[in-house]
C-alpha cells in the first residue's frame, strides 16, 4: 500500500514543480504531508479501482471495431439503458445515423457488441450456441425472488435449462395447439360478445388484445377462465393491476445487467426489487391452481402435462426430463409473463394498422371471411394476407426490443475475438428496418411484401422471436393466438378510429421493452 501511495506522492511532487511560483510556494499543512493510514489505504484503494476500471475499458482495443468512450460517469455507457427510448436511440446514434453495423461499449466493465451483423450474429444465436447458451450473466429471477429464480428465460445452468426447455417444449406441438385451440375459440365467442356490448361504442384496442390473451392463454394453458361481465372491467382487474406491476419494472432492473451476480445474490437472500406483493399475490395464485387441478380431465393443457413431469429436487440433480414444483411455479409465470403481453401488444399493432388502411381492411375480410376456424388453415397459403399484416407488425412494432447474447467462453466470430464476460446485443427495431436488407421502402408499414418475397420470413435479419435453440419456445403458441384471434375480430367487425381520434401515434420503447404507442388509442368495433 505504501508503494503505491509513494508514487502518486512523486506524480503529485512532479505536477506541483510544473505548478506556478506562487502555488506551489504554499505551505503544504504537516497534517496533509504525512496523512493518517485511513487516508493512505483509501487513497490506495482509489487509485487500484481507477486503474482497474481502465485497465478493463481496453478488452475490446484490438477486436477491429469502433468503441464509444466509456465514463465514470455513466458506468462506462450505460446511460441509455434506464432512458425511455434509450436503447433505440443508441442504436439510432451509433448504428443508423453512422451507416454502421457494429459498435462496441462497455456495459460497466464488460464489452458488449451492439451489432446488427447477420454474419456475426447468426453464428451467435446458432452454430456457435455452445459458447452462447445464455442471454445475459446470471441474473437471476430479473429481481422477482427467489420463487422465480427458475424460469426457463433466466436459468443460466445449461443443464438445468436444458431439461426445462426439453420438459416444457412438447406442451407446444400440434396435437396439443390444437387441443388449445379449441378452448381459445370459446373464450372468442365471449370476447365477440363483449365487444358487441359495446354498441360500438369507441375501446382501447390494448384492452381487447390483452383480455383476449389473457384470458385465452389462463383457459387454453392452465384450464382456468376468467369471468368479467363487461370487457371495461379488464382495465380494472385486480388480476391485471397485478401483472402490469410484475411486467413493468422500472429502471432499477438495469442495475442487474450491470453489476454481474447481484441478481442471483438477491434471489439467495430472497430479496425482490420490485412489485413484491404482486409477485406474492401471483405465487399463490400459482400453488392454488396446482393444488386445484387435481383430478385428470380430457382437456390437456400445460399444467396437466407439466404436474405429470413432476419430480424431486434431489432426482432433479440427475434427470435430463422433469420438473420440481417450484419450476412449475416458475414455468406457469414465464409462459403466461412472457405470452401474454407480447401476443396482446402484437394483436393491438395489427388492429391500429388495419384501422389507417380501409382497402387493407377489406382484402383481408375478403380473404378470412369463408376460412374455417381449423388449426390447419392458420398459414400462409391459406390466410397470405393475415399472416403478412402480423409479420410487418413483428418487423415494425417487435415485441421484444433487443436480442442478446452472453459468451461463456473465448471464440472469434467473424473476425471478433469475443472473450468471456462479453456480450452481444442485436438492436431489433433498427435490425428490422436496414435499407440494405428491407429495400427503399424498409420504414413503412407495407404488408405485401411478405406476399411478394415469402422468403423474407425465414431471413436471418427478421428475428421477432429470436433465433436458435433458445429462440422463442411459445412461437408457435403465439402464431396460433394472433392469428385465430384477429381472424375472429375482422370476421366480425369492421375497425375504424372514432371521429374525435386524432391518430398521431409513434412507438415508444420504456424499461419494461414492448412497443408502446405514445398515447391510448381509440378504436370503435361495428358488428358486420
Ligand atoms: C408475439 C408473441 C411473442 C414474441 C414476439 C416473443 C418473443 C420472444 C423472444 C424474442 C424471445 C427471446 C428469444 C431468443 O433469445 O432467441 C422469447 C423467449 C421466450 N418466450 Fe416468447 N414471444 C412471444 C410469445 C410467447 C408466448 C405465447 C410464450 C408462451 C406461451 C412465450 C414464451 C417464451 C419463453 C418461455 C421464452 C424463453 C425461452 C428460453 O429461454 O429457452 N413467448 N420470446
Amino acid at each position: 500500500m505504501d508503494g503505491i501511495f509513494d508514487s502518486i506522492s512523486k506524480e503529485i511532487k512532479g505536477l506541483s514543480s510544473r505548478l506556478p511560483k506562487e502555488i506551489s510556494n504554499v505551505a503544504i499543512p504537516e497534517k496533509l504531508k504525512n496523512p493518517p493510514l485511513w487516508v493512505k489505504i483509501s487513497l490506495g484503494t482509489t487509485a487500484l479501482s481507477y486503474a482497474y476500471i481502465r485497465y478493463s475499458w481496453t478488452a475490446m482495443n484490438d477486436w477491429g471495431i469502433p468503441i464509444l468512450t466509456p465514463s465514470l460517469l455513466t458506468f462506462g455507457t450505460c446511460g441509455h439503458y434506464a432512458r425511455e427510448n434509450g436503447l433505440v436511440e443508441l442504436a439510432d446514434e451509433e448504428l443508423r445515423a453512422k451507416n454502421r453495423k457494429t459498435v462496441g461499449f462497455y456495459r460497466l466493465l464488460s464489452p458488449v457488441v451492439l451489432s446488427v451483423d447477420v454474419d456475426l450474429l447468426t453464428p451467435i444465436f446458432t452454430t456457435h450456441f455452445g459458447s452462447f447458451t445464455n442471454r445475459q450473466p446470471d441474473i437471476g429471477s430479473f429481481g422477482m425472488g427467489k420463487e422465480m429464480s427458475k424460469m426457463m428465460d433466466v436459468l443460466a445452468d445449461p443443464k438445468i435449462w436444458r431439461r426445462v426447455r426439453q420438459s416444457v417444449s412438447p406442451s407446444f406441438s400440434n396435437v396439443q395447439l390444437e387441443k388449445m385451440m379449441a378452448v381459445t375459440k370459446s373464450r372468442l365467442d365471449v370476447l365477440v360478445q363483449q365487444i358487441k356490448d359495446l354498441n360500438g361504442e369507441s375501446i382501447n384496442p390494448r384492452t381487447v388484445s390483452g383480455k383476449y390473451t389473457m384470458d385465452a392463454f389462463l383457459a387454453a394453458a392452465m384450464g382456468f377462465q376468467m369471468d368479467l361481465a363487461s370487457i371495461k372491467d379488464f382495465d380494472n382487474s385486480k388480476e391485471l393491476k397485478y401483472f402490469n406491476e410484475i411486467l413493468t419494472p422500472g429502471p432499477q432492473i438495469f442495475l442487474l445487467f450491470i453489476f454481474p451476480g447481484l441478481g442471483s445474490l438477491l434471489d439467495k437472500l430472497d430479496i425482490k426489487i420490485y412489485a413484491s406483493k404482486a409477485i406474492r399475490w401471483f405465487t399463490g395464485y400459482c400453488k392454488s391452481m396446482l393444488a386445484a387441478d387435481t383430478q385428470e380431465t380430457e382437456q390437456r393443457n400445460f399444467l396437466s402435462a407439466f404436474k405429470k413431469l413432476r419430480i424431486s429436487d434431489e432426482d432433479a440433480k440427475d434427470a435430463t426430463k422433469g420438473l420440481t414444483e417450484d419450476e412449475i411455479i416458475s414455468q406457469i409465470f414465464v409462459l403466461f409473463g412472457a405470452g401474454y403481453e407480447t401476443s396482446a401488444s402484437l394483436l393491438q399493432w395489427a388492429i391500429y394498422n388495419i384501422c389507417k388502411d380501409e382497402e387493407l381492411q377489406q382484402r383481408l375480410y375478403e380473404e378470412v371471411k369463408d376460412v374455417p376456424e381449423e388449426y390447419e388453415n392458420l398459414n400462409s397459403k391459406k390466410l397470405p394476407l393475415l399472416i403478412a399484416v402480423l409479420n410487418e407488425c413483428l418487423r415494425l412494432f417487435s415485441p421484444a426490443i433487443f436480442q442478446f447474447r452472453y459468451c461463456d467462453h473465448d471464440v472469434v466470430i467473424n473476425g471478433i475475438p469475443l472473450t468471456k464476460g462479453s456480450n452481444l446485443e442485436v438492436p431489433v427495431d433498427y435490425l428490422h428496418e436496414i435499407e440494405e436488407y428491407w429495400g427503399p421502402e424498409a420504414r413503412e408499414f407495407r404488408p405485401d411484401r411478405w406476399i411478394e418475397n415469402p422468403a423474407l420470413e425465414k431471413a436471418p435479419f427478421f428475428i421477432p422471436f429470436g433465433v436458435g435453440p433458445r429462440n422463442c419456445v411459445g412461437m408457435r403458441f403465439a402464431h396460433m393466438q394472433s392469428r385465430l384471434g384477429l381472424m375472429r375480430i375482422l370476421k366480425n367487425f369492421k375497425v375504424q378510429f372514432p371521429s374525435d381520434f386524432v391518430d398521431d401515434i409513434k412507438k415508444i420503447r420504456t424499461t419494461a421493452f414492448l412497443a408502446n404507442p405514445s398515447k391510448e388509442i381509440k378504436v370503435s368495433f361495428l358488428p358486420r
